[in-house]
């Protein structure tokens, strides 16, 4: 049974959004508002149902200590900075996350004033990113994003914590990049494949004896006992013509899964048998992340009995 919030494993549709909020006092009441969210979401959705318009609700570690919503799931803790040798990550926190996504953009920002009114006097905002589909799915690098993502008969085992208090619960990763694109732009399309690992018209993987260890692919492929891990990418592009990137979001059932994936991206995994010098993702010489935090987004039921 799937006891996920219901548009956690959907698919996003043209238009997406995350919402960060740090609160001026993290604790019940916040909550309590941030759970009530999802009332919220269902009033706007029901304007068009045919926009599809979806709400995930998410909360910060600390929260569950502060905010009496019970233990906090195995493994939850704030995101902390990656530093490589050469490049590395943020944190930059955040008590509360939504992530909205429709087919009508009026309908996201309708759901995203709805919710900041209802933090006016209580919250501030650490970051919000408007986002949309660009062409066929592709990031702003021209890549079709997503080409591996579970599909939905995958989604909840590698989204979702199975068992246990917080089964139907997932952990959650955003982190804003931002594009170095006339950088990315100067390379020719072969050196921009191999960068990615993957052929750029239409995202065949390239093979294993062309495919550098420093590719984007090769470094967040990573089997444990002999299965790859995953997780479940809902990233989107965002920005204007001056600056632009991709808003990468995912969910996970566990958080080492990107702890490991950051590890090999950023170049800090001591254990990469590939190389163990502290090579990084050669995407990361055309993209920096500007923030990054870590969430947990709570069942259906959990969410429900927190409102
Ligand atoms: C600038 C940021 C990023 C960009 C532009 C980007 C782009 C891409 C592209 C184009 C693909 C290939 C197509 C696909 O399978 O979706 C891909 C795959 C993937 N990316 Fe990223 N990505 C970014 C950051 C990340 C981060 C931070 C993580 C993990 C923490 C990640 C995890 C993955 C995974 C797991 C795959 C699928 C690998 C496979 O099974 O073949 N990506 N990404």
């Amino acid at each position: 049974m799937n006891l996920a919030q219901p548009d956690l494993l959907a698919d996003a549709g043209a238009h997406s959004a995350t919402l960060v909020l740090a609160l001026e006092h993290p604790g019940p009441d916040g909550v309590r508002v941030a759970a009530g969210v999802r009332a919220v979401a269902e009033e706007v959705a029901a304007l068009d149902p045919s926009a599809w318009l979806g709400c995930t609700v998410a909360f910060g570690a600390h929260l569950f200590g502060a905010a009496d919503i019970g233990p906090a799931p195995d493994g939850l803790r704030a995101f902390e900075p990656v530093a490589g040798a050469t490049r590395s990550a943020p944190a930059t926190g955040g008590d509360l996350l939504f992530h909205v996504h429709a087919d009508r953009r009026d309908l996201v920002f309708e759901l995203l004033l709805r919710i900041r009114a209802r933090f006016q006097a209580t919250a501030r905002v650490l970051e919000e990113v408007h986002g949309f589909t660009y062409l066929d799915s592709r990031d702003l690098t021209g890549f079709i994003d997503g080409t591996e993502n579970p599909g939905p008969e995958d989604r909840a085992g590698a989204a979702l914590v199975s068992g246990g208090d917080h089964a139907g619960g997932s952990f959650v990763l955003v982190q804003r990049y931002v594009h170095d694109l006339a950088g990315w732009s100067a390379l020719a399309v072969g050196d921009q494949e191999r960068a990615i690992g993957r052929t750029k018209p239409d995202s065949q993987e390239l093979a294993d004896d062309v495919r550098p260890a420093d590719s984007h692919i090769s470094r967040v492929v990573i089997e444990e006992d002999g299965e790859e891990l995953e997780i479940w990418r809902k990233s989107f592009p965002y920005g204007t013509t001056g600056e632009l990137g991709l808003l990468f979001i995912a969910y996970a059932r566990s958080l080492a899964i990107f702890d490991a994936m950051l590890a090999r991206i950023f170049g800090t995994d001591e254990t990469d048998e590939t190389d163990g010098s502290g090579v990084h993702d050669r995407l990361m010489d055309f993209s920096r992340p500007v923030s990054g935090a870590y969430f947990f987004a709570p069942s259906q039921a959990r969410l429900a009995a927190l409102a």
